[in-house]
């Protein structure tokens, strides 16, 4: 069952996304050489909750810590640690805000200094392959219209689409109906409604789409080794088209 948002909820919403996303922009003055994705954690714990708020993460299905944090070859899921970042890594830090019992979602990549050139198009094509798929979210169109508009871009730039990980509905739970692929055909789908608020978050990897998952039961890496990215935004369904509740300009 898709739960529709009203005005006054979604506005609920945006406070939320845009706590998030002034996070999200503290942390990318703290990404560097030698900082630890636990460190990066344990400042964003204290960054929500001096913002009176919490990271919903924590403790869902049992996951331990406020962020995920994946490096290089981690697709999504991974447990901040105490390894250093280095020079020419790639790490998405992804985070679940929840303000006032209305919660936003926004997964961003970041490169740790200098990068190879694969690195930074996997990161552009990425970071596009989301903004092209945001410009379907719109009244009258379908889900599909937003899975294929990413499949079909990443797939023309010689990447692969994550099939596992997929967007959702999101309001005072973090997962609700509907499901987003980021692969699939258009047309196809439930209807966008005005009121609907959903995540897209395209997961790409340089290599196969294929994933295989650590000892720990979370850490989600890609099979062959290869890099991944991931962006993601919070995304209201309204009368005046796509509304970015996580958008950080
Ligand atoms: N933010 C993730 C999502 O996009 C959820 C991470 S799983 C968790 O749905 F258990 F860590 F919360
Ligand atoms: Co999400």
């Amino acid at each position: 069952m898709i739960i529709l948002k009203s005005k006054r909820e979604i506005d609920a919403m945006d406070r939320a996304g845009d706590l998030l996303a002034s996070c999200h922009r503290e942390i990318a003055k703290r990404i560097k050489p030698g900082v630890t994705t636990l460190e990066i954690d344990a400042f964003v714990e204290t960054y929500l909750r001096k913002h009176g708020a919490t990271p919903e993460q924590k403790g869902y299905h049992g996951y331990p810590f406020a962020t995920c944090a994946s490096v290089n070859d981690v697709i999504c899921h991974g447990f901040p640690n105490k390894t250093k970042l280095k020079q020419g890594d790639i790490v998405t830090i992804d985070m679940v805000v929840n303000l006032d019992g209305w919660l936003a979602d926004s997964a961003w990549s970041y490169a740790v200094g200098a990068i190879s050139e694969e690195a930074r198009h996997l990161l552009e094509v990425t970071h596009k392959s989301l903004y092209l798929a945001i410009e379907k979210a719109v009244i009258g169109n379908r889900i599909g219209d937003i899975s294929h508009a990413i499949q079909e871009y990443a797939e023309s730039e010689g990447l692969s689409v994550v099939r596992e990980f997929i967007g959702h509905g999101i309001g005072r739970e973090m997962h609700e109906d509907p499901q987003v692929p980021h692969f699939g055909e258009a047309g196809k789908g439930p209807l966008l409604k005005e009121g609907m608020v959903i995540t897209i978050e395209p997961m790409l990897n340089t290599g196969s789409h294929y994933v295989k998952i650590d000892e720990d039961g979370w850490t989600a890496r890609t099979f062959d080794g290869s890099l991944s990215a991931q962006y993601e935004h919070t995304i209201a369904i309204t009368k005046e088209g796509p509304r970015i509740l996580t958008a950080q300009e």
